[in-house]
C-alpha cells in the first residue's frame, strides 16, 4: 500500500478573454532570440496564427512558423517538424498553437532539439533526460489539457497504434488559455474534443486511488489523489452544463470559457491520477480507424463506466451527482450506473457515434485491440476493475 503521493504542474496558466495580449510580457521572461510557432492549417485558416502573430514585437525575435501538422500526428510528421526547426530557425522558445496535435508536436520537437535522436528513443514513462527547449502552449480547442499535461502522442503509422512520450520534463513552461480563440472551432471538433475532456476528468476521478496502484519507483500516473479528485469533479460539474452549448450555440463566450476551463482542470488532474482504461482501448483503437481521439474516448467511456461500477460504484454514484443525474430513491449500484446512461446520452445529444461499429471497427478486430491494450500498462493498472482479456473483449463486444 502507498501512503505517499506527489501533484505536478505547469509553472504558470494564464486564462482569461483577452489574455493572448499578455504573449507579449511572457515572451520577455524568456530572453528568446529566434521564436518558432508550431501549428496546423485549419488554425490558420480561422484567422488564429495571424492574430497571434500580430501579438509579437517582430523587431525583438525572428519568428519562424511550421503550420503543416495534421490531425493525429504522424510519427514522421514530428521528424520533418524537428528537421526544419533544426536547421531552419533553432529557436529558443517554442508556441504550440492549436489542438493537442499542434501542442503534441510542439512538444516533441522542443525535446528533440535539446536531446536528439528519433520520438521512439522516448516512447513510454520517464525516458525524458532533462529540459526540454521551454514551450508556450496556446490551445485553440477545449478538450486535451496537453497544454498542461507531461503527454505527447503521436500515430505509429507502420503498426496501427497510437503512441505516446510521458515524462514531467514535457509539460509547458506556459499555458496561455484565451477562450476567445476557440469561438470558431467547428461543431464536430467541439464536439470530439469536449467529450476528451469529460473522459479525463471521469477516469482520473474513478482511477484507482493512489494507496492501490501496484508498481515499483516512481510513475506519473498514480492513481486518484485528493488534488486531483478536486479538479476532476469541477471539471465534470463544468463540462455536464457547458459541452451541449458550445457544440450547438458555438457562438457563446460563457459556454466557450467554462469548457477552455474544465479541459484545463481535467488535464491537471489526468496528468497527476492517469487515465484508464478508456484511453488504454484507444491506442490500439486509434490505430485501426481514422477517428479523432475523443471521439474514440468519448464512445468507450460509457462502457467503460458500467464495466467499472461493481467496484467503483461509491465515485460512479458522486460521478452521477456532478454530472446532473437523478438518484433520489435509487440504490447505490442503480445510483451509480446512472453515470454511464447520463454519459452516453450526452455524446448522443452532441451528435457524436456510440457504437464502434459506426466508426469501422469489426467482430474481428476484438482479440487484437484487448491483446495491444493490456500492453498499455500504465493506464491498465489505473482502473479500478483489473480486466482479463476475455473481460476485456466483451466489454468492446457491448460497445460494437
Ligand atoms: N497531450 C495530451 O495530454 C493529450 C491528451 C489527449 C489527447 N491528445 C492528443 O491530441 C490530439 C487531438 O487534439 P484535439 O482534439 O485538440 O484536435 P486537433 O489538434 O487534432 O485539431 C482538430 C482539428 O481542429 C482544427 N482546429 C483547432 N482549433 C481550431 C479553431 N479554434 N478553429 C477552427 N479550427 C480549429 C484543426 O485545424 C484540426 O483540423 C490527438 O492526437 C490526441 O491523441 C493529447
Ligand atoms: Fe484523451
Amino acid at each position: 500500500m502507498n501512503h505517499v503521493w506527489e501533484f505536478w504542474a505547469t509553472k504558470q496558466i494564464v486564462f482569461g478573454v483577452g489574455s493572448i495580449q499578455r504573449l507579449r510580457d511572457i515572451l520577455n521572461q524568456f530572453n528568446a532570440r529566434s521564436v518558432l510557432v508550431i501549428t496546423d492549417p485549419g488554425v490558420c485558416r480561422a484567422g488564429i496564427l495571424d492574430s497571434v502573430l500580430a501579438v509579437i514585437e517582430r523587431e525583438k525575435y525572428v519568428v519562424s512558423v511550421y503550420d503543416k501538422v495534421v490531425p493525429e500526428p504522424p510519427v514522421a510528421t514530428a521528424c520533418e517538424c524537428y528537421e526544419y526547426a533544426k536547421s531552419e530557425c533553432d529557436p529558443d522558445v517554442i508556441i504550440g498553437l492549436g489542438g493537442g496535435s499542434s501542442i503534441d508536436l510542439a512538444k516533441v520537437t522542443a525535446l528533440l532539439l535539446a536531446h536528439g535522436g528519433h520520438p521512439s528513443d522516448y516512447f513510454g514513462e520517464n525516458r525524458v533526460p532533462a529540459s526540454i527547449t521551454p514551450l508556450i502552449a496556446i490551445p485553440t480547442t477545449a478538450g486535451t489539457g496537453s497544454e498542461v499535461t507531461p503527454v505527447a502522442v503521436l500515430t505509429d503509422v507502420e503498426n496501427n497504434l497510437k503512441v505516446g512520450i510521458s515524462d514531467n520534463h514535457l509539460r509547458p513552461e506556459v499555458a496561455l488559455l484565451d477562450p476567445e480563440l476557440t469561438l470558431r472551432l467547428p461543431k464536430y471538433v467541439t464536439a470530439c474534443s469536449g467529450i476528451d475532456a469529460l473522459a479525463h476528468a471521469i477516469e482520473a476521478y474513478t482511477a484507482k486511488s493512489y494507496q492501490y496502484v501496484e508498481v515499483e519507483g516512481p510513475i506519473l500516473f498514480q492513481g486518484a489523489l485528493p488534488i486531483s479528485d478536486a479538479l476532476a469533479r469541477h471539471a465534470i460539474e463544468l463540462i455536464a452544463e457547458n459541452l451541449p452549448i458550445a457544440v450547438h450555440q458555438g457562438s457563446n463566450l460563457k459556454a466557450r470559457s467554462n469548457m477552455l476551463l474544465a479541459s484545463t482542470l481535467a488535464g491537471m488532474a489526468f496528468s497527476n491520477a492517469g487515465t484508464a482504461l478508456a484511453h488504454a482501448l484507444a491506442y490500439p483503437i486509434g490505430g485501426l480507424v481514422k477517428s479523432p481521439h475523443g471521439e474514440v474516448t468519448g464512445l468507450l467511456l460509457p462502457y467503460v463506466m458500467e464495466f467499472n461500477a461493481t467496484v467503483a460504484a461509491n465515485k460512479l454514484q458522486k460521478v452521477a451527482g456532478y454530472l446532473g443525474a437523478r438518484t433520489v430513491g435509487l440504490d447505490a449500484t442503480e445510483a451509480a450506473l446512472a453515470a454511464p446512461r447520463t454519459v452516453l446520452k450526452l455524446v448522443e445529444t452532441i451528435g457524436l457515434p456510440t457504437h464502434l461499429s459506426q466508426i469501422g471497427i469489426q467482430e474481428t478486430d476484438l482479440a487484437e485491440i484487448a491483446e495491444k491494450t493490456l500492453e498499455i500498462s500504465r493506464l491498465v493498472r489505473n482502473n479500478p476493475r483489473v480486466p482479463t482479456k476475455d473481460e476485456l473483449i466483451e466489454l468492446v463486444r457491448k460497445a460494437l
